[in-house]
């Protein structure tokens, strides 16, 4: 039986191609239970599972719990609005107090990069990154990657640009490890200040016009600007931001190739991407949070799995 190379979810940096691809074949089949009218499986039935979530969110909390559900787990959640966290109690803490009460595994997204890595270092648990900070969100990645896989057959060869605030986003990090590990080419764009610094050391060219890039792409996942973590004035103004980078149907009219639109979320609709384009042909956006489900139950499974052995 295949198994993970890896024993918690901290990152995509830490998989290798073969767990992603043991993920993405774990997740077809349970795409297809997912489709039957009973779409509950008693896979992780002895598993109790705690959903931190320190950090605002719906889509990737809805799609772990009900990950969670339909393999029939035991599952508990705590939100940093509603826990002693406001006390004063540390995540240490927190998460011990959590692991008294026999949990198995820890799904936790924190504001802090590094958050994940540093549980999995000091608690005696399967952690699962759902989101650190400005560093990773494997799972998201996972999910993009995966419908990219649908809708072209696979993902080697495509070329995927990239577009928004990639310096703040955990999903341009985590999205890039995992393309270039199934050999997509990935590019970004977007106002040079909001672009990291190591982006040479990923292996990853810039786009500063937006035409050029969408010329070059078969897909443009498109990021929103995250003014939660920004505490500078990356550029002049949100309207300026889209007049140069926003998406609209004109903007794809003008192209010479039809490219696939994809969409982490939120979005902000009027900002980055238009509701033409969002709600278009062109977009797969509810395809990827359909298949969120399939791929966090798929990793749920092979990580309980990799427990028991
Ligand atoms: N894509 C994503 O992480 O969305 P949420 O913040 O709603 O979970």
């Amino acid at each position: 039986m295949s198994i993970l190379s890896v024993n918690h979810l901290l990152g995509i940096k830490y998989l290798k191609p073969s767990d992603i691809d043991l993920i993405f074949k774990t997740a077809d089949n349970f795409k297809k239970i997912l489709n039957q009218p009973i779409k509950k499986v008693p896979s992780l039935r002895d598993i109790s599972i705690a959903n931190l979530f320190f950090e605002d969110s719906t889509r990737t909390k809805l799609s772990f719990e009900l990950a969670e559900k339909r393999l029939s787990a035991e599952i508990i959640n705590l939100s940093s609005t509603s826990s002693s966290v406001k006390k004063g109690e540390t995540l240490l803490d927190t998460v011990n107090n959590i692991l008294a009460m026999k949990v198995d595994i820890i799904v936790l997204r924190h504001p802090n990069p590094g958050a994940s890595v540093f549980l999995s270092r000091n608690v005696d648990a399967k952690i699962v990154n759902a989101g650190d900070g400005t560093h990773e969100h494997p799972t998201q990645a996972l999910l993009d990657a995966y419908s990219i896989r649908e809708k072209f057959g696979n993902v080697n060869g495509r070329k995927v640009v990239i577009i928004g605030d990639i310096l703040h986003s955990r999903v341009a990090l985590s999205n890039i490890y995992c393309l270039q590990k199934l050999g997509a080419e990935v590019r970004v764009c977007g106002p040079s200040s909001l672009m990291p610094k190591h982006l040479n050391s990923l292996n990853v060219e810039h786009f500063s016009n937006l035409d050029e890039a969408l010329e070059w792409c078969d897909i443009a996942n498109i990021l929103r600007i995250q003014l939660e973590r920004q505490n500078l004035n990356y550029f002049p103004s949100l309207r300026e931001y889209s007049m140069r980078y926003g998406i609209n149907k004109k903007i794809l009219d003008k192209l010479t190739n039809d490219i696939v639109i994809m969409h982490p979320g939120p979005i902000n609709r009027g900002v980055e991407l238009s509701s033409d384009v969002a709600d278009s042909k062109h977009s797969i956006i509810l395809n990827q949070v359909e298949n969120g489900v399939a791929i966090r139950m798929a990793v749920l499974y092979l990580l309980a799995l990799k427990k028991s052995n």
